[in-house]
């Protein structure tokens, strides 16, 4: 008896880690440099998640529990152009569960170790769907782009700043999203970066935490709706220079840089207006005002955010899906969408309809 408990519990602990995981390991053009934990903070949290009110509050949320200081971690130098990865700790043997992976940068206003990644952060990559045909069980697995892989990665953009900077990588599981739960995996490497040309960090901007509201449509998103399409962007978008990998119809696997050029120019934020350009004005700072921004979609919003997203609403080609404000643009689509149709479903059945009615 005694033995078969024994057995049991060895094997849901393999299983456990098996579906839970963190990022130990820092990868350069695909290869692993030093030793795991050695150019990422290590954290206190293990291979568990952290669910969405400790996100939309905690410090923790930057780099994991425990990992406030990098003092005890290394700092690896990398230059534009360099692949850099976070890959997973313990088996490394791949990301199974459905949502997206982004890459965030904050640049330390001295040394790394010292940083407690209080400042702002951009996001230099974004992982969707990447499976032509996406149909809503895709979406429940395989569909999406990091689904099996074992790391998250960006490429340094050439337009941001020389310095040292703690680089978060992250995935968001949502097969509890529905319920609320959607997990977050997450952990952040030192670097410095070397040989680039930025003068300041470009596009929008945001504070951890505060990059996530508990109300957001992009973590609260139920993969269990029957939706064949993730047509959300967790956070703020991609700066330019960063990357976007797949789309929110998973049509093209395909990694699209977003253009420097056009809102590369925007970093000085000019006031909001009619520009022409995606002005990454309401993102600023507080990601309360993003997050806010999204769950009152039948209002075209105040702030630039929903503004840039009328302005750049061409730019939803089919060929070319997510670059840039025209993943904006579906967001606020489809958010109006969501709350028309979704919601009702679940909740319509008799027994959750009493239910409702008696609390
Ligand atoms: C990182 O992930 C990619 C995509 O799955 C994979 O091709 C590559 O081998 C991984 N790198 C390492 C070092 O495991
Ligand atoms: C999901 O977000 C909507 C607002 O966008 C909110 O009404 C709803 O309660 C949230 N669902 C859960 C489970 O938190």
């Amino acid at each position: 008896m005694r033995f078969t408990g024994f057995t049991f519990g060895a094997a849901a602990m393999v299983h456990l880690a098996a579906a839970h995981y963190t990022f130990s390991g820092l990868l350069i053009d695909d290869k692993l440099v030093g030793e795991e934990w050695q150019y990422v903070r290590r954290h206190d949290r293990g291979y568990m998640p952290t669910f969405r009110e400790e996100a939309a509050t905690s410090d923790d949320f930057r780099c994991n529990k425990g990992a406030g200081s990098g003092a005890d971690t290394d700092v690896y130098t990398v230059k534009p152009g360099d692949k850099v990865g976070l890959r997973q700790a313990f088996a490394a043997d791949g990301i199974r569960h459905p949502g997206p992976a982004q890459v965030y940068l904050s640049l330390a206003p001295g040394s790394v170790k010292e940083y407690d990644g209080s400042g702002e952060w951009i996001k230099v990559s974004q992982d969707l769907a990447c499976k032509a045909g996406l149909s809503a069980k895709d979406l429940q697995t395989d569909g999406w782009c990091v689904w099996d892989e074992n790391n998250i990665s960006f490429v340094v953009p050439e337009n941001i700043p020389e310095g040292e900077y703690l680089v978060r990588a992250e995935h968001i599981a949502l097969h509890g999203a529905h319920e609320g739960r959607a997990e977050f995996y997450y952990a952040c490497a030192q670097v410095k970066v070397m040989g680039s040309t930025g003068t300041s960090l470009p596009g929008d901007k945001v504070l951890i935490p505060g990059v996530y509201g508990v109300d957001d449509e992009a973590i609260n998103f139920s993969i269990w709706g029957g939706k064949d399409t993730y047509p959300y962007l967790p956070g703020p978008k991609v700066a330019p220079g960063g990357t976007i990998r797949g789309s929110a119809d998973g049509s093209s696997a395909e990694t699209a840089t977003v253009p420097v050029g056009e809102s590369g120019s925007s970093e000085n934020e000019p006031p909001a207006g009619e520009s022409e350009i995606p002005v990454p004005t309401s993102t600023k700072g507080t990601a309360a005002e993003t997050t806010s921004a999204a769950p009152a979609p039948s209002v075209p919003a105040g702030e630039g955010g929903s503004d840039e997203s009328v302005t750049t609403s061409a730019a939803p080609v089919p060929s070319v899906p997510v670059e840039e404000g025209g993943s904006d643009k579906s967001v606020t689509a489809s958010t109006t969408a969501t709350k028309g149709t979704e919601t009702p479903r679940p909740v319509c059945n008799s027994r959750n309809r009493r239910r409702r009615h008696s609390l």
